[in-house]
C-alpha cells in the first residue's frame, strides 16, 4: 500500500546493503515513520517480542528473515535449532510465527550449510511474496460481501477490532484488504475503528493506515460497538485472527468475542478474514487449546501518546497499588462467526467447511 504515494511493504531487504532487513518501527506510529535494521536473529527476536512488528502475517514473515540472519552469521545445524526455537519462543498466540519457522526449517536443514543463507532468504522472500497474493485474493472474495451490501446511494459501515491490515501483514492486509478494494473500486465505505487497548492498535495503527489510503472511518471506545450495532450504524464487522482451529474458533486481540456477542444480538454479519497459514489444523478446542499470550501489566496501567508540547509521552492512569492483568487474546466460538474469509473463498466456521476449501492441509 501507499504512505504519501510511495509504495511500501511492512518488510523488506534493504536496497543498498542487500541483506539486512528493513521494517517500519510500528510502535513509533503515527506519531513516526522509522525505518530500522535488523540485522541479526536477536534483533529480529527483538522486534518480534517488543511488537516493533505484529500482527500474525507479518510476525510469520519477520521470523523467516530472522532465520536468514542467522544463517549468514553462522549455518550450522546447531544454529539453525537455536534460531527456531528462539524465534518460536517470541510470542506465543500466533500460528503462523510457528508455521513460518517451520517451513523454514524443514527446508533450510536439507540443503548442505555452505547453501543455506542464500536458500533461506529465498524462502523468506518467497513466504512475503504468497503473502501479499494471498491477501490480494482474501481482498477480492471479501469484497463481494461488502458489494453485495452497497445498495446504491448507501454506505457500507464496517467495523474492525485491532489491526488486521497492512501493517500486520506485508502488504493489503486481512481485514482490511476487502475495504481498501471496496473503496478503490469507488464503494462508499466507512470503517468504525475500535481503539483497541491496552495497545491502541485500531487507534494508532488502523486509523493511520485506512487515512493513508483515504478510506473514510471514525475511531470509537472498545465499549462503544455494541451501541452502534443497536442503532444499526453497522452493517458488518470483519476482524483478523492470529489462529483458528479446525473447527472454526478464532482467537483474536482480546475484546474480539465481545464484539461477535453484539454482533450475534444484534442480527450484523460477523466476518474474520485469515490467510490458511492461520489455521491450527492440530487443533479443535478454541478455548482450552489455544495459548493466550499475557503481556505486562504496564499495558494497561499506562498509556502512551504525544503530548500537547510535541513530546511522546507515557503516562499513568492506574493507580499506583493496583494490580492489572493483561490478556492480550480471546477466542471467539465458530458459533458466532458469519464466515471466514480466506484466499480459497468464503466458508462457514465449522470443521467440514474448512476442510472442503483445504482439504490437503485439513
Ligand atoms: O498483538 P498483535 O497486535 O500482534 O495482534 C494482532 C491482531 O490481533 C490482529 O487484529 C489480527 O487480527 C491478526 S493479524 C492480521
Amino acid at each position: 500500500m501507499k504512505i504519501d504515494g510511495t509504495a511500501f511493504r511492512s518488510i523488506w531487504v534493504d536496497e543498498t546493503d542487500h541483506w539486512s532487513i528493513r521494517i517500519i518501527d510500528q510502535t513509533k506510529l503515527p506519531w513516526a515513520l522509522d525505518l530500522p535494521r535488523l540485522t541479526s536473529m536477536d534483533e529480529v527476536a527483538h522486534a518480534i517480542r517488543a511488537m516493533l512488528v505484529r500482527g500474525a502475517p507479518l510476525i510469520g514473515a519477520t521470523a523467516a528473515y530472522g532465520v536468514a540472519l542467522a544463517m549468514r552469521h553462522d549455518s550450522s545445524d546447531a544454529n539453525l535449532s537455536h534460531a527456531v526455537n528462539v524465534l518460536a519462543a517470541t510470542r506465543p498466540t500466533a500460528i503462523n510465527l510457528r508455521w513460518a519457522l517451520a517451513r523454514m526449517e524443514l527446508l533450510v536443514r536439507s540443503y548442505p550449510p555452505a547453501e543455506r543463507v542464500q536458500v533461506a532468504y529465498q524462502e523468506a522472500a518467497k513466504i512475503c511474496d504468497e503473502d501479499v497474493a494471498t491477501n490480494r485474493a482474501i481482498g477480492r472474495h471479501g469484497l463481494g460481501l461488502i458489494a453485495a451490501r452497497a445498495t446504491a446511494g448507501r454506505r457500507v459501515n464496517i467495523l474492525t477490532h485491532c489491526n488486521a491490515g497492512w501493517l500486520a501483514t506485508v502488504d493489503w492486509g486481512t481485514a482490511l484488504a476487502p475495504i481498501y478494494m471496496a473503496h478503490d473500486r469507488q464503494i462508499d465505505v466507512h470503517v468504525w475503528v475500535d481503539e483497541t487497548r491496552p495497545r491502541n492498535q485500531g487507534a494508532s495503527l488502523t486509523a493511520w493506515e485506512l487515512g493513508k489510503h483515504g478510506v473514510a472511518h471514525t475511531v470509537i471506545a472498545d465499549n462503544a460497538g455494541g451501541h452502534m450495532m443497536q442503532r444499526g450504524d453497522v452493517d458488518m464487522v470483519i476482524v483478523g485472527t492470529d489462529r483458528v482451529t479446525a473447527n472454526g474458533d478464532v482467537a483474536n486481540k482480546i475484546g474480539t468475542y465481545l464484539k461477535g456477542l453484539a454482533a450475534r444480538d444484534n442480527g450484523i454479519p460477523f466476518y474474520v478474514a485469515l490467510p490458511s497459514s492461520t489455521i491450527d489444523w492440530t487443533i479443535r478446542d478454541g478455548l482450552s487449546d489455544i495459548p493466550i499470550e499475557e503481556r505486562s501489566a504496564t499495558e494497561i496501567t499506562t498509556v502512551t501518546g504525544r503530548a500537547l508540547d510535541g513530546a511522546i509521552a507515557t503516562v499513568r492512569i492506574v493507580p499506583k497499588d493496583s494490580n492489572a492483568a493483561n490478556p492480550a487474546f480471546d477466542v471467539t466460538p465458530a458459533r458466532l462467526i458469519s464466515g471466514l474469509i480466506t484466499e480459497r473463498g468464503v466458508c462457514s466456521a465449522n470443521t467440514a467447511a474448512l476442510a472442503a476449501l483445504f482439504p490437503q492441509a485439513a
